[in-house]
């Protein structure tokens, strides 16, 4: 607690100690990295007006004093100290001062930084033996002597496809299929752990086990690379201040590939042997001699030929348990589990039995007739574990290296019943925090954000994957076009996206600047990427917006600019025609017969209008980068370009008399409302149009999925959330809540409910890009818009629009400054509006009210009356002042309730509809 200027107690504190968003991380490679932090008060109005950060090496000496920096900047301020060395412990604390006078200090935090110059590294590259690829998983091991007390031990380590770390024969750390896939030709991942626990003074004993992870899904990698290969480094500090280190080399390792775990992929599943198990193995003493396996010495291998970086982000874990629903007996041998959710991850299972016996475990989304796994829609994933038992006491089992996307597991070969005792559902994911909630008064919509949730946590695995099921798994730039932004809302991503965008730039060829539709680019997908691959920069500048990490923009910009302009030479006359994709798998009656994917073309959608359409939405988001780097000339450029395909393309697709774009259908309309195309004397009448097609297909979407996302935005955004709810709670084909009804427990990636035929192969039932939807909760019914330009919700617009139907809503963001939160109920006549802003924010919230005299209502703010006018007396309010269809208020942070009473009969309090007119 500190004094305040008024003399009463502040609980003022500095909290939440980041570096580059991780709270004392481990590993960090950055040559500058950036810091940030929260700050408590229950106090309104809390603004940081200064800050000081001192950074030492432990124990002690200074190699960063900021000074007083008079700033409210907390977010992403640049270490600008002594030149960082590699494996070195820096701490660092922080003092601010706020606006109502308070000074606060923050606890001590760390970073620890790994190797700063990927040159630095000693270690080699080795595998098992000289075979490609390697289908058993090889062990590699190593003893040594340790003579001493450790005091810090660290392991940096890169195992490829993946790893498992041992030292004296415990596992280290807590994640899974690690590293993230990366292109290993450009970047290969490596992971810091502490073992300095594990390790004692004398004998000690290293293992690692690798798997094939991404290297059968890649198959542009060059053989030689085909080859699972690590790279390690042992680093140790002992007692008496000595070091050594030990690191993978060739000769002193030794390697064997007769394991337990045999033929594995991520597509295929894993078969483990338990009769070849290697006891000891990764302990001191076990003799390779006597050993049931042939041990050999470690080979060198050809290096994937990346550079090799830290891994700056959530390792991938196993973040949440199922118990089964159901265990259905089949027939003698055979049991289906139901774990009544649809997830990614994989099965634990407790099996006893025979040796030799071999047990089976499938996956599957769906359920045929006969009640049996129905994996027609995995195409040639075969998701199948395998576990050969060996007549031994029962044994808790599950693989290693694969994961499966799915709700029901067939067990084969396997007589005992099953008991929910016996069966576990891992959900695997990377590691991201849960930052959005949303609950409202329909249980529908409730239903539809947590499908919504299950689908996006079943695709984040180092990279956001459009399915965790089937023979892809791939990040696919189109999807991630419209989804991104209900991810930010969901999942705290900065760092996966972060690594993400380098994903992306990796793809990017150095002469034409065009980047390829997957990254890693692998299996499917093309280079240059369809148009539609917008993501390349939305993912910036959310990761901006939302977290306040600006690096993307600061380092990507070129890149960026590159591919803009490779996309704007490909225009014929002003237009690209050229379009693969487009507004993807709409309802199967409005898709081309049997294009590409079994008729997920769009039949009705121009190409060329969403193709060029993503033009200008790229320059729009050039000129709003180049701003935000203060390259003025760029800015010009960049609008008056942008201007000029806006331009294009009204003459060529918009039809002034039918108000119309295209041939005048939902996706055509609402993307052209969407980007601002639309001149500003016709877009009433657009909007119109569009409404009327939804009605004339009794309030159902013929939209594809990019342009559902846009055509829901549309109706948000200019006045029309009744239309957009009815879309909503619609219950029969094509809807969201058409999949509840069949069952689906997340997200399909067709509006069809495929369980075979045609569209088999197009029918993953776990597939984020129709949970696109999911950000206009948050935006629309919360109310909460993310000012672009203002990094991680410095500033934030509150303008929830209490559409009919809906009696209460409750959302809350988990935002780097703290919670933000917006909830509203209707009360009789009366609405209460209840908010919470994080310190250092400030908030325009518009109080919806009908149209009429502010005289018709009294509006509160806790007891006080709230007048229109400059300013209010009340803490924490600043500005009032009226607007069409409602009162705006500026607040600062803090908790505040506000209610709204309409003093006559005729004044209802108003919807906030319709006045958001003009916003992204
Ligand atoms: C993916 C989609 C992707 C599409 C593009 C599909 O196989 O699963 O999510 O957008 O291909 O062609």
């Amino acid at each position: 607690m500190s004094r305040t200027a008024d003399g009463g107690d502040s609980p003022l504190m500095v909290t939440g100690l980041l570096t580059d968003h991780a709270a004392d991380p481990l590993g960090i490679d950055e040559e500058r990295p950036r810091f940030s932090w929260r700050l408590g008060s229950d106090r309104r109005g809390v603004r940081q007006v200064a800050y000081r950060i001192t950074v030492a090496v432990d124990p002690g000496a200074e190699v960063w004093d900021s000074g007083w920096m008079e700033s409210s900047r907390q977010l992403g301020v640049e270490y600008d100290g002594a030149q960082l060395v590699s494996r070195t412990r820096y701490l660092w604390q922080l003092t601010v001062r706020t606006s109502d006078g308070n000074e606060a200090s923050s606890a001590l935090a760390f970073f620890e930084t790994a190797f700063v110059s990927p040159s630095e590294w000693t270690g080699e590259w080795i595998g098992a033996v000289a075979m490609t690829p390697s289908v058993p998983a090889p062990l590699f091991r190593r003893e040594f002597d340790i003579d001493g007390e450790v005091v810090r031990g660290r392991v940096y380590v890169s195992g490829l496809g993946y790893y498992e770390l041992f030292v004296n024969g415990s596992r280290i750390g807590d994640s899974v299929l690690d590293p993230a896939w990366t292109d290993y030709r450009s970047r290969a991942l490596y992971a810091t752990h502490d073992v300095g626990a594990n390790l004692r003074p004398g004998r000690n004993a290293i293992g690692v086990s690798l798997g094939n992870g991404w290297f059968e899904p890649m198959p542009s990698a060059v053989p030689s690379q085909l080859q699972p290969q690590v790279i390690l480094e042992l680093h140790l500090e002992l007692a008496d201040g000595e070091t050594m280190s030990i690191v993978s080399r060739r000769g002193e390792w030794m390697a064997t590939i007769d394991g337990p775990i045999g033929d594995h992929s991520i597509y295929g599943g894993e078969t483990y042997d338990l009769r070849r198990e290697l006891p000891g193995w990764a302990e001191p003493g076990f003799d390779t001699a006597a050993s049931r396996a042939r041990w050999r010495a470690a080979t060198p291998v050809e290096p994937p030929g990346g550079v090799l970086r830290t891994q700056a982000m959530e390792p991938i874990r196993v973040v949440e348990e199922l118990s089964p629903v159901t265990i259905t007996r089949l027939s003698r041998d055979s049991q289906v589990v139901d774990f009544g959710q649809n997830f990614a991850g994989w099965v634990k299972i407790r099996l006893v039995g025979d040796t030799g016996k071999t047990v089976s475990v499938r996956h599957s989304e769906l359920l045929g007739d006969d009640g049996a796994v129905n994996t027609v829609n995995l195409r040639t994933a075969t998701a199948t574990d395998r576990y050969v038992l060996d007549g031994q006491e029962p044994r808790w089992l599950e693989p290693h290296f694969t994961y499966h996307g799915f709700r029901y597991a067939q067990i084969d070969g396997y007589t005992p019943d099953l008991t929910p005792a016996d069966v576990v559902g891992r959900v695997v994911r990377s590691a991201v925090p849960q930052i959005g909630r949303f609950r409202c008064s329909d249980p529908l919509l409730e239903q539809i954000h947590r499908n919504v949730v299950w689908t996006e946590g079943s695709n984040l695995h180092g990279l956001p994957t459009d399915c965790p099921q089937r023979d892809e798994r791939l990040a696919w730039l189109n999807d991630m076009t419209v989804r991104a932004e209900q991810a930010v809302h969901n999942f705290g991503l900065a760092r996966l996206y972060r690594k993400w965008f380098d994903d992306i730039v990796d793809t990017q060829g150095d002469v034409t600047g065009a980047i390829a539709d997957t990254a890693p680019h692998a299996r499917y997908g093309h280079r240059p990427a369809d148009p539609v691959v917008s993501s390349f920069l939305l993912v910036p500048q959310l990761v901006h917006a939302h977290y306040g990490e600006s690096r993307l923009i600061e380092r990507g910009y070129e890149n960026l600019a590159r591919w803009v302009s490779y996309l704007a030479s490909l225009r014929i006359e002003g237009i690209i025609e050229q379009s693969e994709i487009g507004d993807w798998a709409p309802p199967i009656s409005e898709a081309v017969d049997g294009s590409a994917g079994s008729g997920a073309v769009s039949a009705l959608t121009p190409g060329g209008l969403i193709s060029t359409g993503f033009l200008y939405l790229n320059l729009m988001l050039m000129a709003g980068f180049a701003r935000q780097l203060e390259r003025d000339e760029d800015v010009g450029r960049y609008e008056a370009e942008a201007d000029e395909v806006r331009g294009v393309i009204n003459a060529r697709y918009f039809d002034a008399e039918r108000a119309s774009y295209g041939p005048g259908n939902q996706s055509s309309n609402g993307f052209a409302l969407y980007l601002g195309l639309v001149p500003e004397e016709h877009r009433g009448a657009v909007l119109e149009a569009l409404v009327s097609d939804i009605e004339e297909h009794d309030f159902h979407l013929t939209t594809g999925n990019l342009c559902t996302k846009y055509v829901m935005d549309v109706l948000g955004r200019f006045g029309r959330a009744d239309v957009a709810l009815r879309l909503l709670t619609q219950r029969t084909y094509p809807s969201w809540g058409y999949m509840i009804e069949m069952g689906a427990t997340t997200i399909w990636e067709r509006w069809e409910h495929v369980t075979g035929g045609v569209l088999a192969g197009m029918g993953s039932h776990n597939h984020p890009m129709y949970g696109a939807v999911d950000s206009w909760f948050y935006r629309y019914l919360g109310g909460i818009a993310v000012v672009d330009e203002a990094s991680g919700f410095g500033e934030v617009r509150i303008e929830p629009i209490l559409v009919e139907g809906i009696d209460w809503v409750d959302c809350e963001l988990e935002t780097p400054r703290g919670v933000l939160a917006s909830r509203w109920r209707r009360n009789g006549g009366r609405v209460e509006i209840d908010l919470t802003i994080p310190p250092n924010s400030t908030a325009s919230i518009l109080l919806p009210l009908a149209e009429g005299a502010f005289e018709d209502y009294e509006i509160r703010e806790g007891d006080q009356p709230l007048g229109k006018g400059p300013a209010t007396s009340i803490p924490g309010l600043g500005e009032t002042a009226a607007e069409r269809g409602g009162m705006r208020v500026l607040i600062g942070s803090g908790n505040y309730s506000f209610s709204i009473t309409p003093l006559s009969a005729g004044a209802a309090a108003g919807d906030g509809a319709g006045q958001i007119e003009g916003r992204r």
